[in-house]
């Protein structure tokens, strides 16, 4: 496409926004909010989003900084006292090693992976990542300008990688594997055993390996491995390795914009060159919160954590109730659920189909639920080609909402069988009947 530029000359569509793919929920969320302007009101299960306030103690730390301190630019990666505290939360949750030096404050998680990407791939790079998998993982390569390829998650095993799906899709030009445990849009914690292995296939195939942790404190069943423990602290120090972490979800702070990465001596220069071009630093309020978060009570997650777990289990004995329960997510705060089959159906692949209809069927779904329903669910389609059957509920929401929402899911797919083979297939922008 040829695009007009301000000053007369005529190039190639090379501006970055051009090469990015579109916000994938930006449909959903335009019909979601005509609906809301009309005045009803929706059960809104897609934001990846607590619905618990920040802590108090952490809110107040915010407070007294902005009261009482010159809100200054800092250091790049951080203030040296919250990176003694993060190595210290390393130290404590993930199990390993690292010093404040190794450690760079980012924009969330999605600042930590963004930087990540910038700093490692380019152009000629191959990225292996998880379908499904966070959609922003696409988005963000665009942006490095690297190639996505995405190594598929078995649903019959609870969303776990094969290794052998791994090695078909590895070459000369693969660069990074991105590794999301507890994932999203699964809810999946990988064994200890699979994470050796996948660091093995790492060490093999010379990769970098991205370990996105975000969730790593939202684990029901089992424990969180990360990969670093699992490496000698001179494979840390020689730079294969990046941990990506986050506030957000743990303490329910999604809106302050605060996440960090780890990673070996020699990583951590190119990506501080980067952390300091891309936005200088964090507002210093922002990172007393942080610290607070750490230093304070920590029953507070230990309660989110089990409200989680309480919606999880809500979650599955409804989907039991109805015949669609599938499997049972061990950490995060997401459930899959699969529109097109029961649960005794098996795990059939559904028949190609060249026209991509079988892709665009959870997004016809997910409009038809927003309209009939009222309830707003992110389309499986938007995490990868493994999950086209699926819906994604958020369990951020609060018990009512999950059970009317899932409800709906489980009564729109009762009738769209009784019309069609495909759930919503026929009924695709159907009327509204109530
Ligand atoms: C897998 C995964 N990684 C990273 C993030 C980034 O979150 P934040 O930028 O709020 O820390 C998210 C958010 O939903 C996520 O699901």
């Amino acid at each position: 496409m040829q695009q007009e530029i301000p000053g007369g000359r005529e190039e190639p569509g090379q501006h970055l926004w051009q090469r990015l793919p579109p916000n994938p929920l930006a449909e959903l969320r335009q019909v979601a909010e005509e609906r809301e302007r009309a005045g009803q009101v929706l059960r809104r299960l897609e934001i990846g989003e607590p619905n618990f306030r920040t802590p108090q103690h952490i809110v107040a730390a915010a407070i007294a900084s902005l009261q009482q301190e010159a809100q200054t630019y800092g250091p790049s990666g951080g203030w040296p006292w919250l990176r003694e505290l993060l190595a210290e939360k390393i130290r404590r949750v993930n199990g390993y090693e690292v010093s404040a030096a190794n450690i760079g404050v980012t924009v969330g998680g999605t600042g930590a992976v963004q930087l990540a990407l910038l700093a490692t791939v380019g152009p000629g790079d191959e990225v292996l990542l998880p379908d499904p998998g966070w959609p922003h993982y696409y988005r963000q390569l665009a942006i490095a300008g690297a190639k996505p390829v995405p190594y598929p998650l078995d649903p019959a095993s609870g969303w776990l990688p094969d290794l052998r799906e791994l090695e078909r899709r590895v070459n000369a030009r693969t660069r990074l594997l991105i590794v999301n445990s507890p994932g999203n849009p699964t809810g999946a914690v990988f064994p200890r055993e699979l994470i050796a292995a996948l660091l093995d296939f790492a060490r093999r195939h010379r990769l970098l390996l991205l370990s996105d942790e975000c969730y790593d404190e939202l684990v029901f069943e089992g424990e969180h491995v990360s990969p670093a423990t699992l490496l000698t602290a001179t494979e840390r120090e020689r730079g294969t390795f990046i941990g990506v972490y986050s506030f957000s979800k743990t303490y329910a702070m999604t809106g302050w914009r605060i996440g960090y990465l780890v990673a070996g001596q020699v990583l951590m220069r190119s990506l501080s060159q980067v952390l300091d071009a891309s936005y200088t630093s964090l507002p210093l309020a922002t990172q007393r919160a942080a610290a607070a978060a750490l230093q304070g009570p920590q029953d507070c997650v230990a309660q989110m954590r089990a409200a989680y777990r309480r919606r999880r289990d809500q979650a599955i004995a409804l989907l039991k109730r109805y015949g669609r329960y599938e499997y049972t997510p061990h950490g995060a705060f997401y459930i899959l659920v699969n529109i097109a089959r029961k649960s005794g159906d098996g795990h059939r692949a559904r028949p190609a189909r060249s026209d991509g209809s079988a892709r665009e069927q959870a997004t016809a779904f997910a409009l038809e639920l927003l309209r009939r329903r009222n309830v707003l669910v992110v389309p499986g389609n938007l995490f990868g080609s493994s999950t086209v059957d699926y819906v994604r509920v958020s369990l951020g929401a609060d018990e009512e909402t999950i059970e009317e929402g899932l409800s709906s899911i489980c009564e729109l797919c009762e009738e769209g069988k009784a019309h069609a083979p495909g759930v919503g297939e026929a009924r695709e922008h159907s009327e509204e009947s109530g």
